[in-house]
């Protein structure tokens, strides 16, 4: 085997093994080297995206909803449940496999584009000759070299400062995603993706969950119309979303777990909880990739530091996903992937961040595109709104989700569409349209004037498009 190639990429992520695939296709001879390990210490590559965040998240999302739904809301169709059980080691098992799954999947599709894996850690040697020498150190040691580098070794949960994880009774989102009981209480710290996401999760198989966020207000990057809308439903549900408040000491008992903290009010309080999840963000993730051995810059906050186009300092050396500035999200990693892959080949790979899409998998799901209306304000752009309520949608009243809006907001003189938010059922498959419709800068009449499927969840985008123009037909 040859251990001289076009393009290494290090790091197996969504961000990194797209790359190394593009590249493959596109006829360089390419490497990916991942040191992720399953339980059984055998390669798992799909980085945290496919072994501790989207994919596994998702599915306990998926499995929880339904134990919800069997429990609430089948009686209402007319379909009653006796007996309903949750068995959480077969839900964890199911989503183990799932994971299984995608690890495997990668290896597969490694194979079929003839990208070479190594599974182990990737460190830089030296600069030299024709490239860059990296070592591998995994099960055997090897030194391999790279015409072009690509860096994609991703991100780590932030820890608080005196509490750090321990998986047991102080969890990232690596110990939300295996709780093996459900705990009777639930502390969470930090109302953003991951807080709402597994808070949801252990909330609607019985967990009474307290979410304590720092912020005084909920969602700051969602419009704020969609956020107070979500705040009203998560909170209905169960959800108790404290915000404003200022974390204190943290005191791990043997059993649960001692948070203090001031409220809102600047009254001090305290409470016990069986487990406690901290989501209050990511750092980027360089640690043994001996960056300051080859001179690898880095910003002020510890990401790689790269250009527009994904380049870093060195020549020939680019990097890609969580571990560069911009959204933490899978897609992005891949778009950024799939851009530096092309570039390497002389094309014009290209990254839209104006128009990269953003989830959140609560029910109901949260998703938007584009600019937020307290946006616009600021940046003072003149702009029409529309909405339109879930609640007169028929397809929606037919799946008993009524919840929620979607939001259209265009330039008030061309009527381009400048952001599309959304809170709803399957907001995350609704958002394509407005992903694309951005895309091609379409404007709001654009989306009035195009026919949808009836009776169907879309019929509310075209709706609240014909909104901006205060002409809906159904509300
Ligand atoms: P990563 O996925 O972190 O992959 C980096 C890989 O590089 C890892 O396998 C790591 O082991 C490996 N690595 C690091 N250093 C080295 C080295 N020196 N040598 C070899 N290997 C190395 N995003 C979404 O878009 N949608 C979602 O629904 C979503 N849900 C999430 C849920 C949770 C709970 C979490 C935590 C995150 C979620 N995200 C979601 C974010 C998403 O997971 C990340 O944005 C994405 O994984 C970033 O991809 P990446 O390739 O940059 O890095
Ligand atoms: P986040 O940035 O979404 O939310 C962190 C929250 O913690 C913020 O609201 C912040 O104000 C709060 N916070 C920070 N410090 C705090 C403190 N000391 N005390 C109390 N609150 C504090 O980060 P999160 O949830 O950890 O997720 C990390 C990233 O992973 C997300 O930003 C996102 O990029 C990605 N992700 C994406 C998902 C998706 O696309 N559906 C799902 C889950 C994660």
């Amino acid at each position: 085997m040859s251990k001289n190639f076009d393009v290494v990429v290090i790091g197996g992520g969504p961000g990194g093994y797209v790359a190394a695939i593009r590249a493959a296709q596109l006829g360089f001879s390419a490497a990916c080297i991942d040191e992720w390990k399953n339980a059984k210490n055998g390669p798992a590559p799909g980085g945290t995206c496919t072994n501790v965040g989207c994919i596994p998240s998702k599915a306990l999302l998926q499995s929880s909803e339904h134990y919800e739904h069997a429990g609430h809301a089948f009686a209402d169709h007319g379909i009653e449940v006796k007996g309903l059980n949750l068995n959480l080691g077969q839900m964890l098992s199911r989503k183990d496999a799932i994971v299984k799954q995608n690890n495997d999947g990668i290896l597969y599709l490694f194979k079929k584009n003839k990208v070479t894996f190594f599974h182990g850690r990737g460190s830089f040697v030296k600069a030299g000759g024709d490239g860059y020498e990296i070592k591998v150190a995994g099960a055997t040691e090897e030194t391999i070299t790279g015409k072009h580098i690509i860096l994609a070794t991703g991100s780590n949960p932030r820890a608080l400062a005196d509490a750090p994880f321990d998986e047991k009774l102080i969890l990232s989102n690596t110990g939300a995603l295996a709780i093996d009981a459900v705990p009777k209480k639930l502390g969470v710290i930090g109302a953003g993706v991951i807080g709402l996401e597994m808070g949801s999760v252990w909330r609607r198989v019985g967990a009474d969950v307290t979410v304590l966020e720092a912020l005084p207000g909920f969602l700051s990057a969602v419009d704020e119309q969609i956020a107070k809308e979500a705040f009203k439903l998560f909170t209905k549900q169960g959800l108790s979303i404290n915000l404003g408040v200022k974390i204190g000491a943290i005191t791990p008992g043997k059993k649960d777990v001692t948070v203090e903290y001031t409220d809102d009010k600047g009254n001090a309080q305290k409470a016990v909880f069986d487990k406690l999840i901290v989501s209050i963000g990511r750092v980027p993730n360089t640690i043994g990739l001996n960056g300051e051995g080859v001179g690898l810059k880095l910003d002020e906050r510890g990401f790689i530091a790269v250009d527009g186009d994904c380049k870093t300092n060195l020549p020939n050396v680019w990097a890609v996903g969580d571990v560069v500035r911009g959204p933490m999200l899978a897609h992005k990693a891949e778009e950024e992937g799939v851009a530096v892959a092309e570039r390497i080949a002389g094309q014009h790979g290209h990254v839209n961040f104006n128009t990269i899409p953003w989830v959140i998998y609560t029910s109901p799901e949260i998703a938007w595109v584009g600019k937020t209306e307290q946006q616009l304000k600021a940046e003072g752009i003149a702009y029409k709104a529309g909405t339109f309520p879930f609640m007169a949608n028929g397809r929606a009243r037919a799946l008993g989700d009524t919840s929620g809006m979607v939001k259209f907001l265009a330039d008030a003189k061309s009527d381009e569409i400048l952001g599309v938010h959304i809170v709803g059922p399957m907001a995350s498959e609704l958002i394509s349209e407005a992903v694309v419709a951005m895309e091609f800068r379409a404007s709001s009449e654009d989306i009035a004037r195009i026919c949808h499927a009836h009776p169907s969840l879309s019929e509310a985008t075209k709706e609240a498009a014909l909104a901006v123009d205060k002409r809906s037909l159904n509300f």
